[in-house]
């Protein structure tokens, strides 16, 4: 698989939460969820949804992603995108902006089916780290 470069290949980054689709747990939903993002080191993380019987604690694909992140050393998500299972790009839920805002701040640019955006304009006026420093 390609590897998607510092600028950001779209498509390869994609095809990557592509893959990691392909490996959710997702059998109640039947909606299997990839993510996969650029870290600002030039590594690339990735995660799909992992469900629970208990239906409430079933895993968000970006959780598995920021685990990933922290993981493999940490840094900053600079690049995101995620799929649905037919390989269609797929909004984030408001919890996961709210994950992906601790690792990547407002100017995370996140791939979504209305164009490339930062999550400042797809969770405006962020609650975040810095607000418990003030
Ligand atoms: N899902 C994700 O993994 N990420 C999102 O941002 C949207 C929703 C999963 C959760 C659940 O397993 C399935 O999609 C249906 O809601």
């Amino acid at each position: 698989m390609t590897r998607p470069q510092e600028t950001c290949d779209w498509e390869a980054l994609r095809a990557l939460a592509h893959e990691a689709m392909r490996h959710a747990y997702a059998p109640y939903s039947g909606y299997p969820v990839g993510v996969a993002a650029l870290v600002d080191d030039g590594r690339t993380v990735s995660g799909c949804n992992v469900e629970n019987a208990s239906y409430g604690l079933g895993l968000c694909a970006e959780c598995g992603l920021v685990s990933e992140l922290q993981r493999t050393g940490g840094g900053r998500l600079t690049h995101f995108t995620c799929v649905d299972g037919n390989g269609d790009v797929l909004v984030p839920c408001g919890r996961c902006r709210q994950l992906l805002y601790e690792f990547g701040g407002p100017d995370l640019l996140l791939e979504t089916p209305e164009g490339v955006l930062p999550l400042a304009r797809m969770l405006p006026q962020a609650f975040g780290p810095d607000h418990l420093t003030k």
